[in-house]
């Protein structure tokens, strides 16, 4: 493994140009961006790569039923992907198409030089072949007779073609993957491929497909009857696009690369073929390889028949680009699937954007227009505010934020970034009413009304720069308003306090983010609807067992209970405040014939942190907690010791 580089090279997948972009392909490049836009934000070298996979007998079959050439197949679905990268905001530094003559000319050369050294050879082939996923199988892969990845009908095929020596590496690959945990993240990913190369001989790869049945591809430099099968012409990308073979200086400047993310649904090619490849041709390892997890209602439960389509086009169009890579990067808990659902959007838009940032920027805004002449005050002296508990807590949680959310970010943890980032924002809106500004202005305390506005507008465009790598329009907007302009925020320039200059004038712009009435969304999610959407969750087989991720899906957290007390009318709920470590949240709890309030103040217990939001006799309720019960005895799951609240339990 590479000593850590001081350069940070990023790709996605190259996508098929077999259909258009949907929120799949959206949601890694985002994620994408946002880990590039952080890089940036610390001043890191970054290089980010995304790209579309042009070969290859999707994109043939896909030509084949628009009745137009694979050429013009690609050349029109590039376009998509491109102009919604531009909608999203996608800043890549570079787009590669496996069509392009510095791809093309690479993988010639690599498959030359490999050949020459026999590491590809010539042999007869006979197995089965799935059209859909493009890969061989045999017989014993097969499930049921079918794909073993896609459950479709396999073809029976026999022909001669080329086959990379694989096998070869196996063992060394098994090596590698255990002596380097970083290298396939999250690491219940690299069990995954370890289970795979453990439990059965690693074959040779076939890396040809005769013309006679696919003509698509890139031709075999040594066998002109042949092109490259679509995967080794794909990742070879990687590569290519960075000057491998073509410019030694740039190649050496970003290989090995920082991280290659990808979904759950390409691990094999990428941790098992890929690194063998990279092994052959004497070139190092990437440092990462992260697969995360699938949107499901953008995906597998998307179904035009039963009316629950999510259109991501749509959801921009309404709630705007910015709360859209918000809500993607916030909602899921990366390596694990999450569900895209308007509601949650809604939610989450309203009460994180709306309220917290989007309120705490107005209310700023509006009281320096006021009572500060449309300027940034003069900044208050440390020492001025020395023995302020609420401003200290306001410095305190932003600068907790400068300073932890950079690694939450290197463990590929960005909801938790997003939650240390919110917990200052939410500070800031605390410290404004407990100071209450509009109070000292009207008694005319005018030094103590510009010391408090000047904490706080200084606190909102540290944290505003520290959300720019996932909002950058609304993030740009909100620092101008308050006299920064900056394209580019710099972390450097945020770590202390201060930095905003006095006398500056302050913009007023529109409301960043206008709330969403949640009745009105209602109104368009019919109860039918909703009875549908519970058919389509997650079911567990017919034995009733459940899959890994299924378990993996339910999150628990350890909290400590802050707050309790009883619901009137309601002589079985508690409503509880709780502590997760970085946020507090009210939860309904059926245990009130079980404990007085009063017991349950410092317990520490766990927590289902994600399950959806509802009101309980008209209280709102957000989690669940975990408790043990037999005949008419409950007792609370607890959990001891001196674990910090906010802690995972697995
Ligand atoms: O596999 N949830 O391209 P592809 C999350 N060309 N991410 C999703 C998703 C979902 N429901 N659906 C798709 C290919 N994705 C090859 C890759 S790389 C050398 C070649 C994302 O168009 C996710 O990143 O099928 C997934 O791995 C990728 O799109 C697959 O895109
Ligand atoms: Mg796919």
């Amino acid at each position: 493994m590479s000593e850590k580089r001081s350069h940070f090279y990023v790709t996605t997948p190259i996508y098929y140009v077999n259909d258009q972009p949907h929120i799949g392909h959206a949601y890694t490049t985002i994620l994408a961006d946002v880990l590039a836009n952080y890089h940036r934000l610390l001043d890191v070298p970054t290089h980010f790569l995304t790209g579309t996979d042009e070969h290859g007998q999707k994109v043939q079959q896909a030509a084949d039923a628009n009745g137009i050439s694979p050429q013009e197949q690609c050349d029109q679905t590039v376009v998509r992907f491109e102009a919604l990268w531009k909608r999203l905001e996608i800043t890549n530094d570079d787009f590669i198409r496996t069509t392009e003559k510095r791809h093309t000319d690479v993988v010639q050369a690599t498959l030359q030089e490999l050949f020459d050294r026999d590491q590809i050879y010539r042999a007869e082939y006979a197995g089965w072949y799935c059209v859909g996923c493009e890969r061989f199988y045999t017989e014993k892969d097969l499930n049921e007779g079918l794909c073993p990845e896609c459950g479709r009908a396999v073809d029976s095929i026999v022909e001669s073609n080329y086959f990379f020596r694989m096998s070869q590496y196996q063992d060394w690959l098994v090596e590698y993957i255990e002596t380097h945990p970083e290298f396939i993240q999250p690491a219940f990913r690299a069990n995954e491929t370890l289970g795979f190369l453990k439990n059965q001989p690693l074959q040779d790869l076939c890396i040809s497909r005769p013309k006679s049945r696919l003509a698509w591809g890139i031709e075999l430099p040594f066998d002109r009857d042949f092109v490259t099968y679509v995967w080794f012409d794909a990742l070879i990308n990687y590569i290519s696009a960075v000057g491998y073979r073509s410019d030694e200086g740039r190649f050496k400047d970003w290989w090995p690369c920082s991280c290659h993310l990808i979904g759950k649904d390409i691990l094999t090619t990428h941790t098992v073929y890929w690194p063998t490849m990279l092994k052959a041709m004497g070139l190092e390892m990437p440092q990462s390889i992260f697969a995360h997890g699938w949107w499901l209602t953008g995906r597998t439960k998307m179904s035009k028949s039963l009316g629950n389509v999510v259109n991501p086009m749509e959801m921009i169009d309404r709630y705007g680009v910015d709360a859209f890579r918000y809500f993607l990067i916030a909602e899921m808990t990366l390596g694990q699937d999450a569900s895209f659902t308007e509601e949650a959007f809604v939610k989450r838009y309203n009460s994180d954007l709306a309220n917290d940032l989007g309120n705490v920027a107005n209310r700023v805004l509006n009281m320096l227009s006021r009572y500060c002449d449309r300027r940034i005050p003069p900044a208050p002296t440390m020492a001025a505010l020395e023995g302020e508990a609420a401003a200290s807590e306001v410095l305190a949680a932003v600068e907790d934020a400068v300073a932890h959310s950079g690694d939450c970010i290197a463990d590929m943890k960005l909801d938790g970034a997003v939650a240390l980032i919110m917990t200052a924002v939410r500070s800031i809106n605390v410290f404004l009413q407990e100071r209450a500004p509009w109070g000292a202005a009207k008694e005319g305390r005018q030094a103590d009304v510009e010391a408090t506005l000047y904490v706080a507008a200084d606190a909102l465009q540290r944290c505003a720069a520290l959300l720019h790598p996932i909002m950058p329009e609304k993030m740009v907007q909100l620092r101008a308003a308050l006299g920064v302009n900056e394209v580019q925020p710099e972390l450097e320039k945020i770590r202390c306090f201060g930095e905003l200059e006095s006398g500056v004038e302050i913009m007023q712009p529109d409301a960043l983010f206008p709330r969403v009435e949640w009745k009105t969304v209602e109104k368009e999610v019919p109860v039918k609807k909703k009875k549908q959407e519970k058919a389509m969750e997650p079911k567990a087989s017919e034995e009733g067992l459940v899959t890994f991720d299924q378990v993996m899906a339910v999150q628990l957290k350890t909290a400590r209970i802050v707050e309790a007390e009883k619901i009137e009318g309601a002589d079985k709920l508690l409503k509880l405040q709780v502590d997760l470590g970085s946020e507090k949240r009210q939860i309904v709890a059926g245990i009130a014939l079980h404990y007085v309030p009063e017991a349950l103040i410092n317990q520490t217990v766990v927590v289902v942190v994600n399950l959806k939001p509802a009101k309980l006799r008209g209280v709102f309720s957000e989690g669940m907690l975990l408790a043990a019960s037999s005949g008419d005895q409950l007792q609370l799951v607890s959990v001891g010791g001196d674990l910090p609240p906010g802690s995972a339990v697995k």
